[in-house]
């Protein structure tokens, strides 16, 4: 891991669900523009990985955090992690999220605990925290991703497009007011 947050002069981007998928990629893009990085899942050995590769690909710092969103304390974990890093957020795009899929009255409770969780209170949580230290700093900026399942329910996929329609909803009116 390379850590010289403080000796580059480079904004820099947290962001969550990094070590697969749409996170993976959007890490790519800040990358390539020359954000510093501080990458979130809870998948270690991808994290592991990524780190050992990107420093070197394109000249920025790296740090990673392996944390499970659905634990209730772990944006509050990131949030002290980065700030004991005396690493100073510019971007948060809040990604991770996931969904299941079924009859409401046959699927996995703990998996939809768990998704509301992820998708919604840990999503909030990071945003409240950043938040306010963005706007103590000045300017930031934060991207929640949401779908297109923010503008209707979905059948058999209850759990998940609510979570994305509140996603929608609370970014509308927390970030843009
Ligand atoms: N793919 C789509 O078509 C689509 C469309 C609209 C919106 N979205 C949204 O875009 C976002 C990313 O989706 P994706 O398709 O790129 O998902 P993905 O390929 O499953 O990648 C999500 C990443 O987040 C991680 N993650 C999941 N749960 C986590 C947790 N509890 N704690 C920490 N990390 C966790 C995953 O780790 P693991 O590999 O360990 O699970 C994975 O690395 C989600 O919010 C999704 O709802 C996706």
């Amino acid at each position: 891991m390379n850590s010289d947050f403080k000796i580059q002069h480079r904004e820099t981007a947290l962001i969550t669900g990094a070590a697969s998928g749409i996170g993976y990629e959007l890490m790519q893009i800040f990358a390539q523009n020359q954000y510093n990085l501080v990458l979130v899942d809870r998948n270690q050995q991808k994290l592991s990985e990524i780190a050992d590769e990107l420093p070197n690909k394109f000249g920025i710092s790296v740090k990673t955090i392996v944390k499970d969103l659905s634990v209730s304390l772990a944006a509050k974990e990131i949030f002290t992690e980065v700030n004991h890093s005396s690493i100073k957020i510019d971007v948060l795009v809040n990604n991770a999220g996931f969904g299941n899929y079924g009859l409401f009255n046959e699927t996995d409770l703990n998996a939809e605990l768990e998704m509301m969780q992820v998708n919604m209170v840990s999503l909030t949580h990071l945003t409240k925290l950043f938040l306010k230290q963005m706007v103590k700093q000045g300017k930031g900026k934060i991207l929640n991703v949401a779908s297109t399942a923010a503008f209707q329910p979905g059948p058999l996929m209850a759990v998940y497009f609510a979570t994305k329609a509140y996603i929608f909803s609370f970014s509308q009116r927390s970030l843009m007011n």
